[in-house]
């Protein structure tokens, strides 16, 4: 190392430098250094001054290394550690008829705006799914087998896909068989005639709360009757309060998000997992398990799902590529244990089948395109995107804003302070070009009305922060005045 002047040395110089652009906010938590490489052609120093130059960086707490990756500007850890969580819902647990669906069409008519900053829907940017390689795939398996792909794929649909879905769900504990699983249009399709196979209008059904506003629509297209019952904001649905509703009503299906519930991103324990199944199995009460989330986990290693814990037959777990590899294609799964057969009908009755190049590209992809490389990289990214987002509101929204802290997937879940309303910040961050999706959104009740759900989904970027502020000063002036 060559000495610069008589008291720094080059690498010193170099990263006091990056400091200062940290300190600056000319770089920013999350953001990547340049490579080792690039930053030494471009400063004309030697690969080893760089590689001080970060180390010393590190050292001061202000740089850290991800694997394979890069060197990045280190979060705000303490900060972010200390702020809270959302409360703890206390909704209150008796049947609602559910009506929603106009409040979502009115939310959900901007999402097509492709001027629109997407902060409100549950979806990933095109350019973090591999979008080309699933493209060359489809294209590759319909001329390969051009009579297959236009034919009909009755139910349970397309053969190579159930055995490689299977395949895998020896890794999460589940061990199907292919004749389990019978594929659907999306896990929507799956959840609804899980649904129709166990309930009728009138029934009774329990959902988290808050919940997937999908689930509700669902409930309300049925003419079900929705209980709520609390989710904590990171260990899931409260089992003691599931219990008491099983007391009082007559359940006929639970509908839940085990792992990584949307919105909340909780996690219910291995433990909780068998214990909700052994209460509903005894009951012989379905559970409609949605594990659309359960391949993003940010811990060390794949959640298992509720499914795992099933001997009876009761748990009827739906799935599908929707959040990791192309919702468009439109095709999930469902292994719906003792009531297959039923499934299986309502899905002819319903669509026939699920389209059979879609079905073709995915199981070639599992197949061959590396999916589980694909994965490692998707949770790596959405992981620190989540963090980088939460890092801009904690900075940018009103004091009193809480946060939840996902354990997984990439949605965050924000309780503003009390008097604030989210529906109108909704349609204040819409005049400025900015979608979210209101609390109240995900409640039969309409509770969560100071709550507000954002997706990050999309790369972070200028754009991200400059929503985020504007966000932050719509919060701001909306608890003012109702202070006033
Ligand atoms: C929890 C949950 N389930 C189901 C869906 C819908 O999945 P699909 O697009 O596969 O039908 C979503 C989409 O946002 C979701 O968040």
């Amino acid at each position: 190392v060559h000495a610069s002047d008589g008291t720094h040395r080059l690498y010193e110089r170099l990263a006091d430098e990056l400091a200062a652009s940290i300190q600056s906010g000319a770089l920013r938590p999350g953001d990547r250094l340049p490579s080792v490489r690039s930053l030494s052609r471009q400063q004309r120093v030697s690969v080893s001054t760089v590689l001080e130059a970060y180390v010393r960086l590190e050292n001061q707490g202000l740089v850290e290394v991800r694997p394979q990756s890069g060197h990045y500007v280190r979060l705000r850890r303490s900060l972010l550690e200390e702020v809270a969580e959302p409360r703890a819902a206390r909704p209150s647990m008796t049947p609602t008829k559910v009506s929603i669906r106009e409040r979502v069409m009115s939310v959900y008519g901007a999402v097509r705006d492709p001027g629109v900053v997407q902060l409100g829907a549950a979806y990933l940017s095109p350019e973090l799914l591999p979008a080309e390689k699933l493209g060359r795939m489809l294209g590759a398996v319909a001329r390969s087998a051009p009579g297959i792909g236009v034919s009909y794929d009755p139910p349970p649909g397309f053969a190579p896909l159930r055995r490689l879905i299977a395949r895998r769900s020896l890794d999460w504990g589940c061990r199907l068989a292919p004749d389990d699983i019978v594929t659907t249009v999306g896990a929507i399709e799956g959840l609804q005639l899980c649904l129709r196979a166990v309930t009728k209008a009138g029934d009774k059904v329990v959902v988290e709360s808050p919940t997937y506003y999908g689930m509700l629509q669902l409930i309300e297209s049925m003419g079900l009757k929705a209980i709520e019952v609390p989710v904590r904001p990171r260990s899931g649905i409260d089992l003691d309060a599931l219990q008491q509703v099983l007391r009082a009503h007559r359940v006929k299906a639970c509908l839940l998000i085990p792992n990584f519930n949307n919105p909340l991103g909780s996690l219910l324990s291995d433990a909780d997992k068998a214990h909700l199944v052994r209460l509903l199995s005894e009951r012989e009460i379905p559970l409609i398990e949605d594990d659309i989330y359960g391949d993003l986990y940010f811990g060390a290693a794949r959640p298992r799902p509720a499914k795992a814990f099933d001997r009876d037959g009761f748990v009827m777990l739906c799935s599908s590529f929707s959040k990791t590899l192309a919702p468009g294609y439109r095709v999930g799964w469902t292994a719906p244990g003792r009531f297959r057969a039923q499934v299986e009908l309502l899905k002819f009755v319903n669509t026939v089948g699920t389209p059979t190049l879609p079905q073709m590209a995915i199981a070639e992809f599992l197949e061959t395109g590396g999916y589980d490389h694909h994965l490692r990289r998707l949770r790596r990214v959405l992981e620190a995107q989540v963090e980088q987002f939460r890092a801009a509101i904690v900075e940018h929204f009103p004091e009193g804003t809480r946060i939840s802290r996902p354990l997984g997937g990439f949605l965050l879940w924000i309780e503003l302070p009390p008097r604030a309303d989210a529906f109108e910040l909704h349609s204040r961050a819409l005049e400025r070009g900015i979608s979210i999706a209101p609390g109240a959104l995900f409640s039969a009740k309409q509770r969560y009305k100071n709550c507000l759900r954002l997706s990050c989904g999309f790369a972070w970027s200028e754009r991200f922060e400059r929503s985020i502020r504007s966000l932050g000063e719509i919060a701001r002036s909306l608890e003012r005045r109702r202070a006033m």
